[in-house]
């Protein structure tokens, strides 16, 4: 980087930035021009021609924008919308009904929280007559962080509100060249300094939509279009062609793996054994295939393969990581097949062997291997007993009931498919 005006040089009166006043002052109105000519003014979900904005339609968009992009979020939008038009209605539902609503969009964290969010909000309203009115109300609610409660004042209350979301820390660690790593909590404080100096008292949410626009669409992660940019004169990262070179993130750890069976438990019938998962934990209130977890290292499956003395300890760890992850559940049917010397059989020699289904998560590369067994009636009645005993939610559908009827993660739909 060239000159770094430091935040303790006394020539500048903000401790915000790497830019003059001048600059600082003209970023918002420069900003809002550009997006009165060639913003988005037609997104569902968009509050800024209206006089009277809805909260629970800002509120519903932004926790479905959080990690995912516009163009998928349009579809999901219009069901939820359809189905649930107000807070009352979303709050009134079952999960399930919910669920399938979300189903395909990932994160189901997100639709927990969304669902629980829901009730939190019926609550206020039936206290107080209204949609919260506060920044730090707002943060109370399930799924409602920092920058989302901000946007939901913004552009859901026209109240004063300041984003600084991902697509803002990118605009705004190349406009100001800060190099350091958003993933650090200096970092990030410096960001959200930086974003309420820019953030106009008046129309805060224009400037929010506007601030949105620009990074989803100019300011872009690996092809910006400066040429076209309000901000380019003066954009830091821009004078010196380091674009993408911002914004600086530590290096992420490679993902780890992990490697399932996913059992296709059959009644003579073809119908298919699926099971709710428990509410905490991955595809919480979703409904699955059980799954069995197959122990992997170095490559290989263990069982087949001699560990060596000194990856004993890891394979240790890895088991106790596996045994933790099955739910009850999982742990009755594996228990129960293993006593009546049942097994899954592959579904076809070319899924097990070569493909067996990608799923990759937030926090792991999940690979799922289909394994078909049919059970008799007799062992259909008892496999169900069994699980009914331990209050487990179950249901014998087939493939195509399972989809149209259960929410369904993604990777279970790939599965059937
Ligand atoms: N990403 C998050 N919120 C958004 C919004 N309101 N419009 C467009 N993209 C967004
Ligand atoms: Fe982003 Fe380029 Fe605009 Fe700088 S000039 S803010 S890098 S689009």
């Amino acid at each position: 980087m060239t000159q770094l005006t430091t935040n303790s040089d006394p020539t500048l009166s903000d401790n915000t930035a790497n830019h003059s006043p001048t600059s600082l002052n003209s970023f918002a109105p420069r900003l809002l021009d550009w997006f009165a000519e060639n913003g988005r003014h037609d997104l569902p979900w968009q509050q800024h021609q209206t006089d009277a904005p809805n909260p629970y339609i800002v509120w519903l968009s932004e926790v479905m924008l959080q990690q995912t992009q516009v163009t998928t979020v349009l579809p999901y939008f219009a069901r939820f919308m359809a189905s649930f038009p107000t807070v009352q209605d979303l709050a009134a539902a079952e999960w399930d009904t919910v669920a399938e609503h979300w189903a395909g969009l990932g994160y189901y964290a997100r639709a927990r929280n969304l669902h629980k969010g829901a009730k939190q909000l019926v609550e206020v309203i039936d206290e107080t007559g209204d949609f919260p009115q506060t920044l730090a109300s707002w943060e109370s609610i399930s799924g409602v962080g920092p920058s989302t409660a901000g946007a939901i004042m913004a552009m859901g209350l026209h109240r004063y509100g300041v984003i600084c979301d991902g697509n803002v820390k990118r605009v705004l660690t190349r406009w100001a060249a800060i190099d350091g790593d958003i993933t650090k909590s200096a970092t990030t404080k410096e960001l959200w300094a930086l974003a309420e100096r820019l953030t106009p008292k008046e129309n805060s949410g224009l400037f929010a939509q506007a601030m949105m626009d620009m990074g989803a669409t100019l300011c872009t992660r690996s092809k910006p279009a400066c040429l076209l940019c309000p901000l380019q004169e003066d954009c830091l990262a821009h004078a010196e062609g380091r674009e993408t070179d911002y914004p600086v993130k530590a290096k992420k750890q490679p993902k780890p793996s992990k490697f399932s069976n996913a059992l296709l438990i059959k009644d003579i019938d073809g119908n298919i054994l699926w099971l709710q998962r428990p509410d905490n934990g991955i595809w919480g209130g979703l409904w699955s295939l059980p799954l069995q977890f197959i122990k992997k290292t170095d490559g290989k499956i263990s069982g087949k393969t001699t560990v060596k003395n000194d990856t004993k300890l890891n394979v240790a760890s890895h088991e106790k990581i596996y045994e933790a992850e099955f739910t009850t559940a999982e742990q009755i049917i594996n228990e129960w097949l293993d006593k009546h010397k049942l097994e899954a059989k592959a579904v076809s020699k070319t899924l097990l062997d070569d493909a067996p289904i990608k799923h990759s998560l937030t926090h792991f590369h999940w690979y799922l291997t289909p394994q078909s067994l049919t059970l008799n009636v007799k062992q259909t009645t008892k496999i169900t007993e069994a699980l009914q005993a331990a209050e487990i939610n179950i249901n014998w559908l087939n493939a195509d009931a399972a989809q149209v009827t259960l929410g369904l993660p993604r990777a279970m739909v790939k599965i059937l498919e």
